[in-house]
């Protein structure tokens, strides 16, 4: 017994210094970027990185310029913010950076799911047969009917029912989205009241484990909250089982694509449950946040309000509720809205905040716009963070923190596409989908159903917040880097349907 504590000492010295002395060790060698190890042993910069990357990220910049590697966590990232030299990080001709191994790290991780060869290409492959083109027409068609269900009920608003009903914009954006969006692509049954209710259920547990991302990503979760998430991805696993959905509902040809794939390389009903839980997080966790933003942008600045309801009566005409109907509209309208597209775009602008990261699997160099070459080395993990690069930049984006609701049209109305840095045409404009292999599959997806929120919700209801002179709530600092950003806090509103006919 008494042995224990010297050899319990040494076995604790001797993996410290596992860890740690590859770092200590570590020299910026010739052609390399700067490097900044920061002072801690191993962790690096993770505690400042973890707290508020987009600040940490802009000390970094301002500190040692475009291109810099820092060490986080053990793992040494090189970060590039020059987005004129993004082209060749993306494109990877020289195939010696990696997506899919990072991925499959994290996806073990966090969802519990194990990957198999080729899903990559196949999750691609499905969204591109069912989320685009002729598919998505099929299910913009299922999301406008499960709006409809979720806004109006089962029955439908009853004849000259209407009054002003308060709510958190937040909530009611995010509750909407999630229920919508899991309806029309996991469930969609013929028994609407239980659809709803599990949808509900469903979007408590969703919301639970969302506050709990980011720290569980990074590892910062106390003791009672690991039990907590681990017993919310065994209730999820449960909950999207596909045995249990096969039975009782239909499930969008998307998934049945992907679920179809994953049967035939043999992998279990129970590991197809988890990835029925990571495509319910890659489809849901964004839709509703960034139609929040988008819709408080709208309320906080009526001329973008204005501009919307008269393109929607332009391309809609004036839209009528039917008593006891579902919400009709034309959807093919959804082609014809400049300006409402301009407003998701520069939303997508203001709040949304990928990271985009490779893993370096050769030693690789990287010729910038400018012209200097950099030696990344192998094993560390070149990462994007165009919020700060792109969507920030007052050179791309002049007054890049205010909203304008044009910033993406010309003068003539048509979609503006032209942006310069540095008086070079630039490609990667903004960036709120990433870009490249790991480009989001389900963008065409996304943007119609948010602008078939925000149609309806601008054509059909009364709005306004409670009090008008509410600021835009920050960005909670700990969401930096996962996609859509969210509020510190909500924002109360009130809303009110007009009357049915
Ligand atoms: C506003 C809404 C959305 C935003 C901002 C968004 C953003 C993103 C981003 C930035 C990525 C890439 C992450 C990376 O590089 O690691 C991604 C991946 C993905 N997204 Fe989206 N997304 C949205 C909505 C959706 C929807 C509605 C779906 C499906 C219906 C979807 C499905 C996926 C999938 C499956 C991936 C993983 C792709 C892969 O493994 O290569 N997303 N999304």
């Amino acid at each position: 017994m008494v042995l224990w504590g010297p050899v319990l000492g040494t076995l604790l010295v001797v993996i410290v210094g596992y860890l740690c002395l590859p770092g200590l060790l570590r020299r910026r060698k010739p052609q390399e970027p700067p490097l900044d190890k920061g002072t801690m042993p191993w962790l690096g910069h993770a505690m400042a990185f973890r707290k508020n990357m987009f600040e940490f990220l802009k000390c970094m910049r301002d500190k040692h310029g475009d291109v810099f590697t820092v060490q986080l966590g053990g793992q040494y990232f090189t970060f590039v913010m020059d987005p004129l030299s993004f082209g060749p990080i993306l494109k990877d001709a020289q195939r010696k950076l990696d997506f899919v191994q990072y991925a499959k790290e994290l996806v073990l991780k966090v969802f519990g799911y194990q990957s198999v060869q080729g899903d990559h290409q196949m999750i691609h492959s499905a969204s591109t047969k069912h989320l685009m083109g002729h598919g998505l027409e099929d299910l913009n068609e299922v999301m406008l009917d499960s709006l409809s269900l979720i806004i109006l009920g089962p029955q439908g608003q009853s004849l000259g029912a209407s009054c002003w009903r308060e709510d958190c914009l937040f909530h009611f954006c995010y509750s909407i989205l999630f229920k919508a969006g899991y309806l029309s692509l996991f469930r969609y049954t013929k028994g609407k009241e239980q659809d709803l209710l599990q949808a509900e259920e469903l979007f408590t547990k969703f919301r639970k484990f969302d506050l709990l991302f980011p720290r569980f990503v990074y590892s910062l979760l106390g003791p009672l909250e690991w039990l907590e998430v681990g017993r919310l991805q065994r209730l999820f696993h449960k909950m999207l089982s596909v045995n249990d959905n096969e039975e009782k509902g239909n499930m969008s040809n998307w998934l049945c694509y992907m679920l179809q794939f994953l049967r035939e390389q043999g992998v279990s009903p129970a590991m197809q449950d988890k990835f029925n839980f990571m495509m319910l997080w890659a489809s849901q966790g964004n839709t509703g946040p960034t139609s929040f933003w988008a819709l408080l942008f709208l309320l906080k600045h009526p001329e973008a309000m204005r501009a919307v309801r008269e393109e929607a009566t332009q391309v809609l005409g004036e839209v009528r509720l039917q008593a006891n109907k579902s919400f009709v509209l034309k959807l093919s309208a959804l082609q014809r809205t400049p300006v409402l597209d301009s407003v998701m775009e520069e939303t997508l602008r203001l709040r949304a905040s990928p990271t985009l990261l490779r893993v370096v699997h050769e030693d690789y160099t990287l010729k910038m716009a400018s012209g200097q070459e950099y030696l990344f080395r192998h094993g560390d993990v070149v990462a994007l963070f165009p919020y700060l690069s792109v969507h920030m930049d007052p050179d791309i984006h002049p007054e890049p923190t205010t909203f304008k609701y044009n910033r993406f049209l010309n003068p003539n109305g048509s979609r503006k596409v032209d942006f310069y840095k540095a008086g070079k045409k630039i490609h990667h404009y903004t960036m709120p989908w990433g870009a490249g292999v790991s480009i989001c599959p389900g963008r065409f997806l996304a943007l119609s159903e948010m602008k078939l929120f925000i149609l309806l919700m601008v054509t059909h209801f009364d709005l306004e917040l409670v009090d008008p002179d509410t600021p835009i709530p920050p960005v909670d600092p700990q969401r930096w880097g996962f996609g859509t950003t969210q509020p510190t806090h909500d924002v109360r509103f009130r809303y009110r349907l007009h009357p049915a006919e």
